[in-house]
């Protein structure tokens, strides 16, 4: 179980945490403003500080909250009918916790050729192109809506926590992610059902972080620009896009499965309408403007950013956009680049760690 994921910190998380450790102790109000993954969050909470996830989209909420906010398992107390109705134990089965149970009663979900199923399957017809999208086996497709028919009527039925529902979401994108029919990211799906694509789609309960801490936590939704104000932290890590590859864009069906909509699915990759969720960091005449709206408003005396050699801005242009706000210090290192399997970027590349100091 993975997930690619453009930027993803995960391989250069030790450098990272070392530098955040270099500049603010051990306890120290850290927000990880563009978390992606969640995954710097998730690494930042095991070492013991306070943190404020914010992204811009809705799969990053829940993978956050998944990642920050479970101080014990969850019991699903309020969905038991439906893990009775959907989840017989075998007879000689070690007791499985409240949330395999529910996982277990999620995968025994009864397919439905519904929206996913229609728009983005082999078997489907979508609704506005002749040409069926190959995301998904049409077995796993079918089984997908009816995992999202059942989180549905939980909702309907308010039987779920807030967290719970996060927390399946979260569950319902990884699982679904091991078997997308893509290259890399969600901007095109392959011709062929190839690999894991194959298998069959199951969900698993994630390894959950918990600790008796989560009140430190505190997960946000938005703009970066727009949420600054409302933060005061010891250190903001920004890792923004380096391209202009637009997140929304290339997550589509991810921010699909976290909204649990069904949006009308546009063109040969299927696209949502994205534009409420568009970056100006994927645009080099914007970078500049969100940046000093960032430094502007958030109550902070340090700022950590990632930025690679591939990115809009040169280093040049960086250290031009930071001097006004402070001092900056720059690490180099060189890094193994995501590649989607058809690229022909080289290997390596060498990324940043900005530090501004005010
Ligand atoms: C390089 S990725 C972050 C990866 C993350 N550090 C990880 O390890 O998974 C950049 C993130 O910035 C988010 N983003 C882009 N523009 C944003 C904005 N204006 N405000 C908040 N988040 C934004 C994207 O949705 C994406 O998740």
């Amino acid at each position: 179980m993975g997930y690619r994921y453009i930027g993803s910190k995960s391989k250069i998380i030790d450098v990272l945490l070392k530098k955040i450790g270099d500049i603010v102790p051990e306890g120290a109000h850290v927000a990880d403003l563009m978390t992606g993954t969640a995954t710097v969050s998730m690494e930042l909470r095991k070492l013991g500080y306070k943190v404020t996830a914010n992204d811009l989209m809705t799969y990053s909420y829940h993978h956050a909250v998944s990642g920050l906010k479970f101080s014990k398992l969850p019991t699903f107390q309020r969905a038991r009918d439906f893990v009775e109705q959907y989840y017989k134990p075998k007879e000689n089965e070690s007791s499985p916790t409240h949330y395999q149970m529910m996982i277990n009663a999620l995968n025994n979900s009864k397919p439905i050729k519904g929206y996913f199923w229609k728009e983005f399957s082999l078997s489907g017809k979508p609704s506005n192109t002749d040409k069926p999208r190959n995301y998904y086996s049409s077995e796993n497709a079918a089984k997908i809506d009816g995992i999202r028919a059942n989180i549905e009527k939980l909702t309907k039925n308010k039987a779920l926590t807030h967290n719970e529902k996060s927390l399946i979401l979260h569950d319902l994108i990884m699982g679904t992610n091991d078997v997308a029919n893509i290259a890399g990211t969600y901007g095109h799906h392959m011709a062929n059902l190839v690999g894991r694509a194959k298998d069959t789609l199951n969900l698993y309960p994630s390894n959950l972080l918990l600790k008796n801490d989560v009140k430190n936590h505190t997960v946000l939704q938005g703009y970066a620009e727009e949420v600054s104000s409302k933060i005061s932290c010891d250190i903001c890590y920004i890792d923004p896009p380096y391209m202009k590859r637009q997140y929304a864009a290339n997550y589509h069906i991810l921010e699909t499965l976290a909204r649990g909509d069904e949006p009308e699915a546009i063109g040969v990759s299927g696209l949502r309408p994205w534009r409420d969720q568009y970056s100006n960091f994927c645009t080099k005449t914007k970078i500049r403007d969100s940046f000093r709206l960032i430094f502007n408003n958030m109550k902070t005396n340090n700022f950590l950013i990632s930025y690679s050699e591939d990115g809009l801005l040169s280093i040049e242009d960086f250290v031009e956009l930071l001097s006004p706000f402070g001092d900056v210090y720059i690490d180099e290192f060189v890094h193994k680049r995501f590649k989607s399997n058809s690229s022909h970027l080289k290997n390596h590349l060498t990324e940043y760690l900005i530090h501004l100091n005010r």
